[in-house]
């Protein structure tokens, strides 16, 4: 496919270019003392990614450990609801630590393991991904420091104990808003501290150069098994494939399967209580293009250009700006961004519990809201859904306040 004069057969030897760059974005915008840390984990995983041994240690891992691949759900109850579309969702809260997120920590933790580092570092919004490295760090018998702001903290109760049950060192970020983007900074400045035997983790397809496309390398698997699969299940290609974004890491881990194919692309941002900055975190729709936490992409600035303070009910997606590739794919009309508010999400979230027993992420309930929304608009066709985690995290949250939505607390 050839769209707006990027090849999208030959597009993935193509971007990034050698420098991490997506058209204009990405790149490593980096102190000083960092630049070398980073090209040294540029250089190993360049090597690394292309020799047989890891490669088939990483599929082994993912095999026996993680659980994968994992499956396609056709939601029949529900598609038959709406009367539109049907929906499919591809399960990532079936695979090991239930969310994607291992995905990339297990690359992540064998790469650490071949440079001979002793410690992980890496923040955590959900906590999704911070239980996901500590479970690799278990794994690798490697230490783990997880960057997590107060908000957070007690809003993810459950994942934090799970961190320290796997023996990770959980350490509170109480500056700011408390949630993501503190800590992404809180653990980028422990990182600058202790790289000589830590490895940086980062928690999706932002930050500096090789972060952004070593991430996408590693969760695309999903799109590679979900095409796959897909295909065997019906004979075809889904005519739309739904992810949410926060950085956007399940989303380019699925898109990536199916960018050179006929299939519409959406990627769902989360508008929070509103359109209003402050009250979402809606980067790609509403931001513009600057640098945070050494990339260059869309993001929400405030009145003095710094990061502006977002919000979501989902921990997982609110930060102030999304990985460089969606701001290229969105700039090159590849993938459409659109967003689902709070109470969208919520709806979603009841619905796939009580009409097909599976209960989803708060974040993963946005793009399924979304794919309910698109499947209305749609007489027949199918629509795969990335249903990026499951929903126990967020259990004592949503009761707390929305109840079980059938009159009782
Ligand atoms: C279940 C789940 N889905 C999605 C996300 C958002 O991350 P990303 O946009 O990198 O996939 C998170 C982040 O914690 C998550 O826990």
């Amino acid at each position: 496919m050839i769209l707006n004069d990027i090849n999208f057969e030959t597009y993935h030897k193509n971007y990034p270019d050698k420098d991490g760059y997506f058209g204009k974005y990405g790149g490593s915008y980096l102190p000083p003392e960092l630049v070398a840390p980073m090209h040294e984990i540029n250089d190993a995983y360049m090597t690394i990614c292309k020799s047989s041994k890891f490669v088939n240690e990483l599929r082994r891992i993912r095999k026996e450990f993680q659980g994968r691949p994992t499956p396609i759900t056709h939601l029949e109850r529900l598609s038959t609801k709406i009367g539109g579309a049907q929906i499919y969702v591809k399960r990532e809260d079936l695979n090991h630590t239930g969310a994607h997120k291992l995905n990339h920590c297990m690359g992540e933790g064998l790469l650490a393991k071949y440079m001979g580092k002793k410690k992980l570092i890496a923040e955590t919004g959900a906590g999704q991904h911070g239980v996901a490295l500590a479970t690799a760090a278990a794994f690798f018998g490697l230490e783990c420091d997880i960057y997590m702001g107060t908000v957070d903290i007690k809003k993810q109760a459950p994942n934090v104990a799970r961190m320290k049950i796997l023996g990770a060192r959980v350490i509170e970020v109480t500056h700011g808003l408390q949630t993501l983007k503190e800590a992404v900074d809180a653990a980028f400045d422990a990182y600058c501290l202790e790289y000589k035997d830590s490895i940086y983790c980062i928690g999706s397809v932002l930050g500096p150069h090789p972060f952004p496309s070593m991430v996408r390398d590693f969760q695309s698997v999903i799109g590679v098994e979900a095409r796959a699969q897909f295909l065997e299940m019906t004979g075809e290609l889904p005519d739309a494939v739904v992810a949410c974004v926060g950085g956007g890491s399940n989303a380019m881990g699925i898109f990536s399967g199916f960018l050179n194919d006929p299939v519409e692309l959406f990627g769902v941002e989360p508008l929070g209580r509103g359109t209003k900055l402050g009250d979402h975190a809606a980067s790609l729709m509403y931001g513009t293009e600057g640098v945070m936490h050494g990339f260059n992409s869309i993001m929400l600035k405030d009145e003095n250009g710094d990061p502006a303070p977002v919000y979501s009910i989902a921990s997982g997606l609110d930060y102030p700006s999304s990985g460089p590739e969606h701001s290229f794919l969105m700039e090159k009309g590849r993938v459409k961004y659109d967003a689902i508010c709070d109470e969208e999400s919520i709806d979603a979230f009841f619905e796939l519990s009580r009409m097909e027993g599976i209960i989803p992420a708060i974040e993963s309930s946005h793009a399924l809201a979304y794919g309910i929304k698109l499947a209305k608009t749609m007489n027949k066709g199918s629509i795969l859904v990335n249903l990026s985690g499951r929903g126990d995290k967020d259990l004592a949250h949503v009761i707390e306040c929305y109840g079980f939505r059938d009159g009782e607390k």
